[in-house]
């Protein structure tokens, strides 16, 4: 067998073969299934993203209401989910909660026990119908607030903002949200992804790929850069403190939350089109604090580093703006990226072989035991 080359990281390695989404660096391009996401946002709402990840095919309007009200009826998960969330320490991460809760929430669906590409897709629907559920309450809980009733009718991001705040929603807020879901709902090999195939390919079950993926998105270099990106924002205070602030960070080698990519080395179209609803945002709101640190921050990263914004650098802004909780960006993120990881996970399934690269050993050779009192 001839030794494949070995790349840190695994940056550049080919691993596998996808027709879910194409991430077209060279020309800036990201597509979910043949459909540029740009058209998807102008022209769609995240259920029918949604579907067209499980399913296959964006829907018809009947097919959506269809999708819809079968998800819809879903939304409510097992008391115990809730006896547990009661228990766990107020401090908890709300990432670390949610994925107690998909682990809690495996043990009580009726296909747990089924592994037929029909039992893949219904136990997927009910994960995108009930992590919503999961991240309010479980936020609302470690409040010391009651759980609230989900929807049962309403489309994905309006029962979000139903749950998270209640009364009537602002419109321009849902659609924020809805655009944002969008952006985060597929990027092809990435790392939470690529941890729920290699899970499933070991012919493990749907909810033990999400909660891998749950696990892996929950990184500061992954998922977690929303909320990492805020706090430092936060950290930065006022625009006039920007430049030095940023200058000062590389000075010692920090990395700035939310710049940079694997994959996208000129730009990030999802943080262009994310940028223009902070745009938006800090006009409606008559704040243009976040905006204004942002560009400039942009700008001394450009200047310095030849590094653009990646997606989670304006959806962090965009939230806050919205006054979404900083510690519900990340699990917001899953509500959305669940619909990704589950078309991964099934494609892998329908044409699986098990996910085990080759590694290269540089540690000793040759030692012999000594015996238990000889040892240091
Ligand atoms: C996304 C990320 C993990 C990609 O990592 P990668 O492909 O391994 O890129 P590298 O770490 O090799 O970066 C290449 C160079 O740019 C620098 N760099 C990359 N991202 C940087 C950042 N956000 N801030 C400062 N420097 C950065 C690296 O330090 C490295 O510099 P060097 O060659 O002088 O050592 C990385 O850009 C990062 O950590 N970004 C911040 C976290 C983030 O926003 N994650 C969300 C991704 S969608």
């Amino acid at each position: 067998m001839s030794t494949p080359t070995f790349s840190p990281g695994l940056a550049g390695v080919t691993a596998g073969v996808t027709a879910i989404s194409e991430v077209d660096a060279d020309r800036n391009k990201l597509t979910y299934r043949g459909y540029d996401v740009h058209d998807l946002v102008e022209h769609t709402k995240f259920d029918e993203v949604a579907h067209l990840m499980l399913l296959g095919k964006l829907p018809t309007k009947a097919e959506l209401d269809a999708f819809i009200a079968r998800t819809a009826a879903q939304r409510e998960v097992s008391p115990a989910v809730y006896e547990l969330f009661r228990k766990f320490p107020a401090d908890a991460n709300c990432m670390d909660v949610l994925r107690a809760g998909v682990a809690i929430e495996a043990l009580f669906d009726p296909d747990a026990h089924k592994d037929t590409p029909e039992a893949h897709l219904q136990k997927s629907l009910r994960l995108y119908a009930k992590i919503p559920t999961l991240v309010v309450n479980g936020y609302r809980i470690l409040k010391g607030m009651e759980p609230v009733k989900p929807s049962p009718t309403l489309p994905h991001s309006e029962n979000f903002w139903h749950m998270l705040a209640g009364g009537a929603p602002n419109e321009f807020f849902v659609t924020t949200v809805d655009a944002t879901q969008i952006l985060y709902a597929e990027h092809g090999f990435n790392a939470s992804t690529f941890a729920s195939r290699v899970t499933v390919s070991t012919l493990s079950d749907i909810y033990s790929g999400t909660v891998s993926a749950i696990g892996t998105l929950k990184g500061n270099l992954h998922g977690g850069a929303n909320e990492a990106a805020m706090e430092m924002l936060l950290e930065i205070g006022e625009a006039t403190k920007a430049d030095a602030y940023i200058r000062d960070a590389l000075a010692k080698k920090k990395k700035i939350m939310g710049f940079g990519h694997r994959e996208y080395k000129h730009g990030d179209e999802r943080a262009k089109i994310v940028k223009t609803f902070v745009v938006e945002l800090s006009k409606r709101l008559n704040e243009p604090k976040w905006l204004e640190i942002s560009n400039i921050v942009e700008g001394v990263m450009l200047k310095e580093k030849n590094l653009y914004p990646n997606l989670d650098f304006p959806v962090a802004s965009s939230y806050y703006m919205m006054k979404l909780p900083v510690e519900l960006y990340t699990p917001i993120f899953v509500m959305s990226r669940i619909t990704g990881w589950c078309a991964h996970m099934m494609e892998q399934l329908a044409n699986n072989r098990i996910i085990r690269p080759h590694n290269e050993y540089n540690g000793p050779k040759g030692l012999t035991v000594p015996p238990i009192s000889a040892r240091k």
